[in-house]
């Protein structure tokens, strides 16, 4: 199949490139030249394992290509992917469909009749329908006009990719069904299920699962605040309820609150669809508003943690990205964290294994220092955000050598409470017992 790709950021490059993998011939459009020189010359925009390797491959066998041009791009697709971002709108939360609409209109300029224009952004229920008629006001009639959501995780991106737990296609007619089933043809062989819904359906089904998600990461943090009163510990509460495989044990991990680019602005999307059609979702409204308050209430945990005034203190950060493998910064826990730990007026040293160019962009008046080490030393406490595997593993003697307070707040329990005091340090989890023994 010869596939366009409008937008080659996270989901169209990925997507992109395996699509290419597959063996269809795609071109990966993006309106950022630099992107695109970079993608030329073999640089990867993002830093996503797996992913310069799979793209500079498929483009030596001429199977990918990328270029600024619309016209080129499409002009001789038989499907036409929308991949571009759908950013919360300032103020209200509502998904910004501008760059979804705009790719539209220029589209509609050079799409040929009997293209299938399918999107791949994550787009409130009914865009489809405005997407329709958008190419209708354009004059274009003769086009089908698809939804199939995507899936994969940032950090796991291609493998996601390559093994989905399901494919969503949500078309009316039948040359759009043929032609998506031809493109996901190889994962179909794989017996990766694919899921022919309604338009609208499949654009609900993607919003249905993040926030899920979402609601499963607040139920546990709130379980989590209660295991720090009752003397219980979170992690054995999701592995007992998460072995049942009604639950399921994923998404079960007590930590900073979730951000990322998609579940704090998809979460705030589907409620802007639930007011509009006056249906409260009040599930997904309460599980916003506990992970706001969670990530804006971990500094005081580590204030709590180092026993009062963070004036003057210096903090040092492991793990800045909102997860790890990615360097991602959207909506980070970090962010609120080291903005609030900066107006309480301590010092912050941080560190990422990778997200550190990304994260420059983001925070002024912080160190970035090359290593976990460096971060710690001289600080009053150290503290996990990001779960890294190299953090997984750190020599606790050491840090706790380097570090000037013994005290280690660990946002993602990835230490036991017994290493660390062995260590020599004061430990600090989340839902691990109650919070005055620490
Ligand atoms: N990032 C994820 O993990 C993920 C996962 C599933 C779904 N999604 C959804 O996929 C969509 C894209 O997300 P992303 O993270 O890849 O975004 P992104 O910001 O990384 O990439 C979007 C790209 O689109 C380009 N673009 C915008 N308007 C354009 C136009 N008119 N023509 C050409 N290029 C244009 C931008 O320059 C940018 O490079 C969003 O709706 C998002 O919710 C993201």
């Amino acid at each position: 199949m010869r596939i366009a790709m409008i937008g080659t950021g996270y989901v169209g490059l990925v997507s992109g490139a395996c699509f290419a993998d597959f063996g269809h011939s795609v071109c990966c459009i993006d309106k950022d030249s630099a992107k695109i020189d970079g993608l030329n010359a073999g640089r990867m925009p993002i830093w996503e394992p797996g992913l310069e390797a799979l793209v500079n491959a498929n483009a030596e066998h001429g199977r990918l290509t990328f270029t600024t041009s619309l016209h080129e791009g499409v002009k001789d697709a038989e499907a036409v992917f929308i991949a571009v971002g759908t950013p919360a709108r300032r103020g209200d939360g509502h998904a910004d469909l501008t760059f979804v609409f705009e790719a539209v209109r220029e589209l509609a300029k050079v799409i040929r009749p009997g293209t299938v224009v399918v999107t791949k952004s994550t787009v409130p229920v009914g865009t489809g329908d405005r997407i329709e008629e958008i190419l209708g006001e354009e004059g274009v009639t003769d086009v089908s006009v698809a939804s199939n959501p995507e899936f994969l995780r940032e950090g796991a991106a291609i493998a996601d990719f390559k093994h989905p737990d399901r494919i969503v296609v949500g078309a009316g007619d039948e040359r759009a069904q043929e032609v998506l089933k031809e493109i996901y043809r190889p994962l179909f062989l794989n017996r990766a299920p694919i899921l022919f819904t309604g338009r609208r359906t499949a654009e609900l089904t993607k919003y249905a699962a993040n926030a899920f998600l979402a609601v499963k990461i607040s139920f546990i943090n709130e379980i989590a605040n209660l295991c720090e009163v009752v003397d219980a510990d979170v992690q054995d509460v999701a592995r007992g309820i998460g072995l049942d495989n009604r639950i399921g044990p994923k998404f079960l991990h007590a930590g900073p609150g979730y951000g990322g680019s998609c579940f704090p602005k998809d979460t705030l999307a589907l409620l802007q669809t639930a007011d509009k059609f006056g249906v409260d979702q009040r599930i997904v409204r309460t599980t916003v508003q506990v992970n706001d308050d969670r990530k804006a209430g971990m500094v005081d945990r580590v204030e709590r943690a180092i026993g009062g005034d963070l004036k003057g203190k210096r903090i040092a950060v492991l793990g800045l990205a909102f997860k790890p493998n990615t360097d991602d910064m959207r909506d980070a826990p970090s962010i609120p964290l080291i903005e609030a730990l900066l107006e309480r007026g301590a010092e912050v040293s941080a560190f990422d294994p990778v997200a550190r160019e990304q994260a420059e962009k983001v925070f002024t008046g912080i160190e970035f220092a090359a290593n976990a080490e460096q971060a710690a030393a001289d600080a009053d406490a150290l503290v996990i955000v990001t779960e890294w595997d190299e953090f997984r593993a750190l020599d606790l003697k050491r840090i706790a050598g380097a570090l000037r307070g013994k005290v280690l707040v660990d946002l993602r329990n990835v230490y036991d409470r017994d290493d660390a005091q062995a260590a020599g340090l004061a430990y600090y989890g989340v839902g691990r017992g109650r919070l005055e023994r620490d």
